[in-house]
């Protein structure tokens, strides 16, 4: 029964009392999902497109822009989705730092946008998974770094210092009152794709200088399946979404030599004289993924999954 996908299935005498067993089982067995996708272009929605292709969900992406109420409700009348995917959101090109510069865009989206969506699904009954993110928070006198004290699902944010997290922190407080909402707080992606320049190895491997901070990251190979499945278990309200523990940038390049390139070498420097060469300051923190983790026991470490699902499949070094 696991493999085959039936289109229809015809039951006659569904009444009687086997044919109610084999209906019955069948509903179980073969749930009708249809996945309404935000972010067709992007990086996240890519790979949710990928990983329902993958798992046999049927989806389709979102035309209509985020603020345009009118083009959200004529996407779920064509689609008629089960559940809607937000991974739309204004991130900044080539960084946050755009943001800072192009306040009203970023609002447009990441405010207006992200609250109409999750508006307009309200009003239709529809669950909306939203890839928000992590970086409303920094370390504290509460949360030290190297503490292993993260922030909960609970704590209410403590960094504004860029406009784009400031446009996060007070989406994620207006989206509490919305409970067809999941929020899920990504931070720091990395994913396999290490050809990728949005990925945070990739990030670190190409900058001349970095510096040197634990912080909590999501690896996307193991994370975004888990959204899929959140999706389905009708998951709801605010969910840390990363790996439990942390991993610090000199530990990531440590990894990238040992796997990628024996040679490679890279230079730190400090949090004040990264300050001199980007405009927004940057958030810097430890999550604490335990609520992800009583929800899904498999999940691994930040730092079995960065070997398990990254390094080790783009493995260069030999281990001989
Ligand atoms: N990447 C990260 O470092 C990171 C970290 C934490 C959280 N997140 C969050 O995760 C979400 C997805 O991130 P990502 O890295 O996949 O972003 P991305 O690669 O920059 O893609 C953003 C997507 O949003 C779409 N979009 C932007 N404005 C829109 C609007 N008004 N209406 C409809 N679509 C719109 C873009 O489409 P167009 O090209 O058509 O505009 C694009 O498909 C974002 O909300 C982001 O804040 C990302």
């Amino acid at each position: 029964m696991a493999t085959y996908e039936p289109k229809n299935i015809l039951i006659t005498g569904a009444a009687g009392f086997i044919a109610s067993h084999v209906a019955n089982r069948l509903i179980r067995s073969y749930p009708h999902y249809k996945f309404l996708i935000y972010g067709k272009t992007g990086w996240i929605g890519g790979l949710l497109g990928k990983i329902c292709e993958k798992q046999g969900i049927p989806y389709e992406y979102g035309k209509g822009r985020l603020q345009e109420r009118s083009q959200l409700l004529q996407d779920i009348r064509n689609v008629k989705p089960t559940h809607v995917f937000n991974a739309a959101g204004v991130t900044g090109r080539p960084n946050v730092d755009w943001c800072e510069t192009h306040k009203q865009d970023t609002i447009r989206t990441n405010v207006v946008g992200t609250l109409n969506l999750a508006d307009v699904c309200r009003e239709q009954g529809l669950l909306m998974i939203n890839y928000a993110t992590g970086c409303i928070f920094e370390y504290n006198a509460e949360h030290p770094e190297g503490s292993g004290i993260g922030f909960k699902e609970e704590d209410t944010p403590n960094f504004v210092g860029s406009f784009y997290s400031k446009t996060k922190a007070m989406v994620e407080e207006l989206l509490k009152d919305y409970d067809n909402v999941c929020t899920l707080r990504v931070r720091m992606p990395i994913s396999s794709d290490l050809s990728n320049p949005r990925n945070f190895i990739t990030k670190i491997a190409r900058y001349d200088k970095v510096v040197n901070i634990p912080n909590s990251m999501t690896i996307l190979d193991e994370l975004l399946p888990i959204s899929v499945e959140m999706a389905k278990r009708d998951c709801r309200g605010i969910w840390n979404f990363t790996n439990p523990g942390v991993v610090s940038h000199n530990e990531i390049l440590e990894m990238y030599k040992e796997y990628i390139n024996p040679d490679f070498k890279w230079t730190n420097f400090t949090l004040e004289e990264q300050a001199k060469v980007i405009v927004a300051p940057r958030s810097n923190n430890e999550m604490d993924a335990s609520k992800l983790k009583s929800e899904f026991p498999e999940l691994l470490s930040i730092k079995e999954s960065l070997i398990r699902n990254v390094f080790e499949p783009n493995r260069k070094v030999s281990t001989n």
